[in-house]
């Protein structure tokens, strides 16, 4: 039964909830179209909370087009596959100017006496996608897939917000736009700042980041991202039947019109040179905008010379893309740095003679690892080739062979950590070597207590790098076990630590100690277990001592740990040193266990379920962890055993026949839920 169904609207409600939607699209629209901002994030989020109350309360006035739709919480485990209504097409591209001569020389050419005009636009790199908009509401967003068929990315689409969920004044009824979407730096450096904060590997490009973004199942959080939308491409029929839009530049200006953020770059040109010069500014020029472009596009203006043109199989003959060579320049080798991280890996980073390159000064970049440095054949005092392409960050793809002295020697990776001294191991199958003095070596143990504090972690937000150092170089702190023995006098003991500080940290130190089992786990930085990994095992093993008991066998017993990990784990809890870390934890009051409460919130003890289709509320590993926690136990296939079969959306036909002719019990999600 609908529990709201017999709920009558008031009519309060209803005009509440008009007036907070137009107030927060008018705020929106100011932000993020016009970069103003006409609220204090408080005042904003209290009018969305609002808003988000009363569509709970009242569910029929939750418009899709609804602000709100943009937190996301939409959970899709897979995107479901759909084919484009016309393909989307790639364009042609080229670095060479000789060939843009070419393109349009040939355009005229074709176009023989008829008068036309070109645009020139940028070509923003990052992940294009189709809108389509009906009767003003955005009602599907695709990725390009193969370009007949993409993903179904709409709940994700829905939070970028310069996506317009309802359009404004003139639209046609039913339409699509393309464009990019794009990670813009500012963003994309706080998001890779983040990921590193929590020992996550930094991702290389803002359009990577841009494409994962997009594919990630829980909209709530590509809603975090901050992405834009470039448009660049309005598809209506030709002719439009509208004479406004038959140009290109005024088919985007329509967009602008409709809701949409125009970036003000497109430039209407006459003949080759203005190409040209619109090309040579670019170049320079692209490195002061604040997202990734990779070259720029030019187009046909006049969408009824479209068809006169045509396309070739894969792209069209209106229009032509030229891409920016990477920048690259050449610059000696100063020296080389070797980093030792948290796990121990060794990283060398090369510092160089400071070099411009792509808007910024280049120091020092990455040289990955010891093959890494073996292939490029490095020698002492090289000139490095150093290239930005898309990425920010620059990439040493080359040595300058010509500019080598003869006395040169090739770089040696030291054999010793360049720390502790200790030698240095080569793990099976890796290319990086690594210091496996893990307890006394500095970088590691100053990587391992910051990992410890890490938000997904303890998150003891008082501490960040510059403070734990602190309270390591005074002798305090040695391991994570010591941060539970820190007294306040100590703290005020130390230079530029006041007492409010002082007394932060020794509060939120202890609030850290309700902090839950799996997350302790996982805080812990035992070697390949992740976040993902802490929770399976605290799941399966229920308590620190019977993880601490467990072997080999029974580690890799659980639920995607592979024989290294197990390994790795195993060795961690032999270790004397690490149990009495584990026995001073215990004593300072931590939670060594999941409570039995949540263990045995056993609703469903003693069911097997077996689980098909897509759900709502829960990714697919979700509702099988939901069940596990709730006292179930999952099957994969269904037996006289089995007592439901979990069924979301597209259950399999096989499974559902299987189930009827067995007699049992097919439960949907809303029941499920209720079940519990
Ligand atoms: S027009 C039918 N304009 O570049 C032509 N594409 O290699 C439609 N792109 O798949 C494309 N900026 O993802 C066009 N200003 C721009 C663009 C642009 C980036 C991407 C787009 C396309 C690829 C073509």
């Amino acid at each position: 039964m609908d529990l709201f169904s017999s709920i009558e609207i008031p009519n309060s409600a209803r005009q509440r909830v008009d007036e907070l939607t137009r107030l927060i699209d008018h705020y929106n629209h100011a932000y993020y179209m016009e970069d103003t901002s006409l609220v204090s994030d408080f005042e904003f989020d209290a009018l969305l909370r609002e808003l988000i109350n009363l569509e709970w309360q009242y569910p029929d006035l939750a418009l899709p087009t609804s602000p709100t739709r943009r937190v996301g919480g939409e959970v899709n485990k897979t995107f479901r596959q759909v084919s484009h209504r016309f393909p989307m097409l790639s364009l042609g591209n080229t670095y060479s100017i000789e060939e843009i001569e070419d393109f349009e020389a040939r355009t005229r050419k074709l176009l023989e006496d008829t008068p036309f005009t070109y645009t020139c636009e940028l070509k923003y790199d990052g992940v294009a996608i189709a809108l389509t908009y009906k009767a003003g509401q955005l009602v599907q967003a695709l990725t390009r897939g193969n370009g007949s068929v993409g993903d179904d990315i709409t709940s994700n689409a829905r939070t970028i917000p310069t996506i317009p969920l309802q359009l404004k004044g003139h639209y046609p009824p039913d339409f699509e736009v393309r464009g990019e979407v794009v990670y813009p730096f500012e963003a994309f450096e706080a998001f890779n700042r983040q990921r590193e904060a929590d020992g996550e590997e930094p991702l290389a490009n803002p359009r990577n980041a841009a494409s994962g973004s997009l594919k990630l199942q829980d909209s709530a959080q590509c809603a975090k991202r901050k992405l834009q939308f470039c448009p660049y491409f309005l598809m209506l029929p030709s002719p439009s039947g509208d004479d406004s839009l038959n140009t290109h530049s005024d088919r985007i200006e329509a967009l602008q019109q409709m809701g949409f953020r125009v970036l003000p770059y497109m430039l209407e040109c006459h003949n080759i040179d203005e190409i040209k010069e619109y090309i040579a500014y670019w170049d320079i020029h692209r490195w002061d905008l604040p997202f990734a472009t990779d070259g720029i596009v030019i187009k046909v203006n006049q969408t009824l010379l479209w068809e006169r043109l045509g396309n070739t199989a894969k792209s069209p003959r209106w229009a032509i893309a030229f891409k920016f060579k990477a920048a690259r320049v050449s610059t000696p080798l100063l020296s080389i740095d070797y980093q030792v991280g948290r796990t121990g890996i060794v990283t060398p980073v090369a510092n160089m003679q400071p070099v411009p390159l792509g808007g910024t000064i280049v120091r020092r970049a990455t040289l990955v690892n010891a093959d890494n440095i073996a292939a490029l054949g490095i020698h002492e005092g090289d000139h490095l080739f150093v290239e930005k392409g898309g990425e920010i960050i620059p990439k040493i793809v080359g040595v300058d062979v010509s500019q080598r002295l003869p006395s040169a020697a090739p770089v040696q990776f030291p054999d010793c950590c360049p720390v502790c001294g200790t030698p240095l191991l080569r793990a099976e199958g890796e290319a990086g070597l690594y210091c496996p003095n893990q307890d006394g070596c500095t970088p590691q143990i100053l990587g391992r207590l910051e990992h410890f504090v890490g938000r997904k972690a303890m998150d003891i937000e008082t501490l960040g790098p510059e403070r734990i150092r602190l309270i390591y170089d005074a002798g305090l702190l040695h391991n994570v076990a010591d941060f539970y023995d820190l007294r306040y006098e100590q703290l005020l003991a130390l230079p530029t630590l006041q007492e409010k500080s002082a007394s932060a940290i020794i509060s939120s130190i202890q609030a850290s100690t309700q902090v839950p089992f799996p997350r302790l786990l996982f805080a812990l930085g035992i070697r390949y277990v992740g976040e993902v990994g802490a929770k399976k095992l605290a799941r399966h093993f229920h308590d620190i001592d019977t993880l601490m008991a467990a072997s080999v066998d029974e580690l890799a017993a659980v639920e995607d740990v592979g024989n290294v990990t197990a390994a790795a784990i195993h060795d961690y809890f032999q270790q004397s040193l690490h149990r009495d870390i584990i026995q001073r934890l215990r004593n300072a009051g931590m939670q060594m266990q999941i409570p039995d409460s949540e263990m045995s919130a056993a609703t469903l003890k003693g069911l097997t379920f077996v689980v098909s289709g897509v759900f709502s509320r829960f990714t697919r590993d979700g509702i099988k962890e939901s069940v596990e926690q709730h006292g179930g136990r999952i099957s994969s296939s269904l037996s006289a055993k089995t007592s439901y079969l979990l069924a979301g959306e597209k259950p399999g036909p096989e499974k559902v026949r299987k189930a009827e002719s067995l007699g049992i019990p097919i439960l949907s999600e809303e029941e499920y839920i209720n079940l519990i």
